[in-house]
């Protein structure tokens, strides 16, 4: 009796605990990134992750009318926290529930319901590009509601391993700027490529995707 009285308050403060995104109390060693082998670009730190976060959005492209190939103009995504996620619901193939939903929701419908409906935590923060610091173009940045950001600046990509022509690079990318982790990965995406080519002077596209950021 006195045990469960302990449990119940015990997960009551980890239910306040949550609502306020901070370092993750959970163990996150669990939460480890499945990589190919075969390739050096993606080089996982021998540490746990800080946070996994998963991400729903879109990425963004543009028409370029020489090579009418669409060109990336950024992405903007919600992210939830999944660090402490191991088998309710399946932490392996969460980014594809995710994105079965996502991808059926209708026009406009924001990223931020999604979560709620596969049974995820509140928002942890968001994903954006931004002026680069370093003055030219544009960089990702990973928000979190509680004011803590990274900027990132690639530093590995490799093709998704699997169906690359519709989901988009796995990447890995070091701290620029902020204090909300060192290093990110971008892995286990579903979809986001754009059509392999395009009409001069079509309109800019956004197609839906997910994905794993994890930050060490
Ligand atoms: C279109 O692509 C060409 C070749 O890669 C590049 O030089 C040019 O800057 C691009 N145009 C725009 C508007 O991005
Ligand atoms: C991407 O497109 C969406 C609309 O689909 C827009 O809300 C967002 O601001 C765009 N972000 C970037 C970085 O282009």
């Amino acid at each position: 009796m006195f045990s469960f009285q302990l449990l119940s308050a015990l997960s009551s403060v980890a239910l306040l605990v949550s609502a306020a995104p901070a370092r993750r109390a959970c163990d996150t060693s669990g939460a480890v990134m499945d990589l190919p082998s075969g390739q050096t670009q993606l080089v996982a730190p021998t540490t746990a992750p800080l946070y996994v976060a998963l991400g729903v959005g879109v990425q963004n492209y543009t028409c370029n009318a020489s090579t009418l190939k669409y060109t990336s103009t950024g992405a903007v995504a919600s992210l939830f926290d999944i660090s402490c996620i191991d088998t309710t619901p399946a932490f392996a193939t969460i980014q594809t529930t995710a994105f079965n939903v996502w991808s059926a929701a209708p026009a406009g419908a924001p990223a931020t319901s999604i979560g709620s409906s596969i049974g995820l935590p509140p928002v942890l923060g968001s994903h954006f590009f931004v002026t680069s610091p370093t003055g030219t173009g544009i960089s990702p940045e990973w928000s979190f509601t509680n004011g803590q950001f990274v900027i990132g600046s690639k530093v590995g990509d490799i093709t998704a391993p699997t169906d690359s022509a519709t989901n988009v690079d796995w990447l890995a990318l070091n701290n620029l700027q902020g204090t909300l982790a060192s290093k990110i990965f971008r892995i286990d995406t579903v979809n986001g490529q754009p059509p392999s080519s395009c009409v001069a002077g079509s309109a800019d596209i956004s197609v839906k995707y997910t994905a794993k950021y994890f930050l060490y």
